[in-house]
């Protein structure tokens, strides 16, 4: 189909010097306008995570939200939130990791995961691995069954998939 013809990568603005001086930002915002474009990617990523059958897909907050729900629907499976420290109710398990600068927090509802249920993860973009590795760490404390996460863009020269202990899967990589 015409669908087939779209190169996404011209839907990715890059911004430099953002959010601080030396940062190149891949922003999905123009990928997510274009209405062809979004839905391109969407079947991308759902051809990619179908095969992974998850009962559940994580989506980590804020920006894998934007992937998560609109994947779950197409795959008919469930959706849980990886929250920023204090924003979900009930009893939550958290999970405290490394940034450049300081430490950042994950939570998860300690009721989200039948124990051994298949979880794939999901977020926009993969850079130092720092936050898919700790959303991994959380949702093992969870009783999950990892069976893989999912990211649109792959910073591929910061290693970061490395980091993480489960199989991950991108739609686009750059070398930077
Ligand atoms: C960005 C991005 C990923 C993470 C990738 O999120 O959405 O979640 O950084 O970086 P890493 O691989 O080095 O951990 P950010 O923390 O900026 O927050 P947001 O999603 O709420 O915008
Ligand atoms: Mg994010």
């Amino acid at each position: 189909t015409a669908h087939e013809e779209i190169d996404l990568k011209r839907f990715i603005r890059h911004v430099p010097d953002f959010p601080k001086p030396g940062i190149l930002f891949y922003d999905i915002s123009t990928l997510m306008r274009n209405p062809d474009a979004w839905q391109l990617a969407m079947g991308r990523l759902a051809r990619q995570v179908a095969p992974l059958k998850p009962d559940l897909l994580a989506a980590v907050e804020s920006r894998g939200f934007l992937t998560a729900a609109p994947l779950a629907d197409r795959l008919g499976c469930g959706l849980l939130m990886l929250r920023k420290c204090g924003k979900l109710p009930g009893e939550t398990i958290s999970h405290t990791y490394d940034l450049e600068y300081g430490s950042d927090t994950l939570e998860i509802q300690a009721d989200a995961i039948q124990p051994g249920q298949r979880v794939v993860v999901m977020d926009d973009l993969l850079a130092t691995g720092g936050t898919l590795a700790a959303s991994v760490a959380l949702l093992r404390k969870a009783g999950a069954n990892v069976v893989g996460a999912s990211v649109m863009v792959e910073l591929t020269s910061l290693g970061g998939r490395n980091k993480v202990d489960a199989p991950v899967s991108t739609l686009l990589t750059y070398k930077e």
